[in-house]
């Protein structure tokens, strides 16, 4: 009786799934999530390989519903293209991940233009042509759900991160002025916000052994996120259970958003 109630309430069952940056740390198990609620999923990514190295280890779980698009977020035209080919290969879209982006740990002073550049049309410019394409048809045909992965640097913003976290904040700002816009077209938009779920770069880069007690202490719960602890939120922010939700950040983060001293 309670899986059947669950089961009405989370339903995603054949619902098209789209994953951009699908191939990535987080990303990967969003799709893997999908895939294991039914869902047809679509893994888009710059690096086509990453993409398929899922797509494959979800056929060979006995998932066929599962498509790879190689994507570079900040044109326009791979936007359009996607979407073309899903349409095409499944016939419908339900769900969007905007989850692509890079980051970059250099000194304020030291910031090139071309790095600025580089992360801004990444994370907010790819978020914004994900939005403006795949929500666009979403419109059209009034029904969608949108997730943003926003992030801790959103604001107040996490040092050695300048160009990350105005991005961040950006697809915070941009998450809710769609929420405002889209809100009685039957499209929903909503940002995720991670806490700390270290990547190796993540790791090599920006996490010193003083950074993580930092970050460690600043998290009520004292350990780092694992992503698998995404996926509820993804699932409930994608399905009819948040029908009511748009303009959110949710953030899962072990608690870091909310503590002070
Ligand atoms: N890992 C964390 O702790 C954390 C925390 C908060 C937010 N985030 C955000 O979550 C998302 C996923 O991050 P992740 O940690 O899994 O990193 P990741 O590097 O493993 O994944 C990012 C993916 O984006 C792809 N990508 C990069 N530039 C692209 C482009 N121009 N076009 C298309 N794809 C592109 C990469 O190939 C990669 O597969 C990012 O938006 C990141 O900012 C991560």
């Amino acid at each position: 009786m309670m899986n059947l109630y669950l089961n009405k309430l989370f339903n995603l069952e054949n619902k098209v799934a789209v994953v951009i940056g699908g191939g990535g740390h987080l990303c990967s198990e969003m799709a893997r999530g999908f895939a294991y609620v039914g869902c047809k999923v679509a893994i888009l990514d710059l690096r086509l390989e990453k993409a398929k190295s899922v797509e494959n280890e979800l056929r060979a779980a006995g998932f066929d519903n599962i498509m790879s698009i190689a994507i570079d977020v900040a044109q326009k035209q791979d936007h359009l293209n996607a979407l073309d080919q899903i349409l095409s290969h499944f016939g419908a879209l339900d769900i969007l991940i905007n989850g692509a982006g890079i980051n970059g740990p250099t000194p304020f002073l030291e910031l090139s233009l071309e790095e600025w550049y580089a992360i801004l049309d990444s994370q907010l410019t790819g978020t914004f042509l994900g939005c403006q394409v795949f929500g666009g048809y979403m419109v059209k045909q009034s029904k969608g759900s949108i997730i943003n992965i926003s992030s801790a640097s959103a604001g107040p913003p996490l040092s050695k991160a300048f160009t990350y976290s105005v991005a961040k904040a950006g697809i915070k700002n941009l998450t809710q002025n769609l929420g405002r816009e889209w809100g009685s077209q039957g499209v929903r938009v909503n940002a995720l916000r991670p806490g700390f779920f270290p990547t190796d770069w993540n790791r090599k880069n920006f996490i010193t052994p003083e950074r993580e007690a930092a970050i460690l202490t600043h998290t009520p719960m004292a350990r780092y996120g694992v992503p698998s602890e995404l996926i509820g939120a993804v699932l409930w922010l994608a399905s009819d259970a948040s029908g009511f939700v748009t303009g959110s950040e949710v953030a899962v983060d072990g608690g870091f958003s909310c503590m002070s001293i």
